[in-house]
């Protein structure tokens, strides 16, 4: 039996942004410039986490705290958007989406969140999965949200 390599955890810092840009390209038509990562890395580092294996960065979940009404009830709470999560093709479920989520959200609290949400494909049904096992629940679509036409599920959680 081949051994596993343990998978690492940790926040991402200025200097991987090279390497999440990469997994982000690979992953994703949603592809953003470097100077938006930098900043979630810099106002949100502990929301901001990257998932290591063997030294090389194999996924991320980027995530901005924000201010807004509840998507559970009428009051005004701090929320961790979901901005964008990504794992590379080879290392998927293995369950390192869930970890990397896991883990941001419990950075988020850490900036006073209380509940989170996110943007998914209506189509992208690995994603969806993901985000209902971590008791999200869709509240809405978003038409047209996507440059390509294809609508959101907008899912929120407590948290
Ligand atoms: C969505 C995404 C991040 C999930 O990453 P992942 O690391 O595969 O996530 P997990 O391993 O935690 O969970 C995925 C599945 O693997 C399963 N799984 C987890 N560990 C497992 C294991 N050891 N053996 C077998 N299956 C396993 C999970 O149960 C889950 O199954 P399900 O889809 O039937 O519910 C990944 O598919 C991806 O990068 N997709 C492209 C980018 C994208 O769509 N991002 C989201 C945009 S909103």
């Amino acid at each position: 039996m081949v051994e596993q390599s343990p998978i690492r955890l940790r926040s991402c810092r200025p200097d991987d942004l090279d390497d999440v840009m990469h997994v982000n390209e690979v992953c994703l038509p949603e592809n953003y410039p470097r100077s938006f990562f930098a900043e979630h890395v810099m106002n949100y580092p502990k929301a901001f986490i990257v998932a290591e294996v063997d030294g090389k960065i194999v996924g991320y979940v980027m995530t901005r705290i924000e201010k807004g009404f509840s998507a559970f009830g009428f009051k005004w709470v701090t929320k961790a958007h979901i901005i964008s999560l990504a794992v590379l093709p080879q290392y998927r479920k293995q369950g390192i989406g869930s970890a990397l989520m896991r883990k941001a959200l419990e950075g988020a609290k850490e900036y006073g969140a209380t509940e989170s949400y996110l943007e998914v494909r209506v189509t992208n049904v690995e994603a969806i999965n993901l985000y209902k096992r971590l008791s999200y629940e869709v509240k809405g679509v978003n038409a047209d949200y996507y440059s390509d036409g294809e609508d959101a599920y907008v899912m929120a959680a407590r948290i």
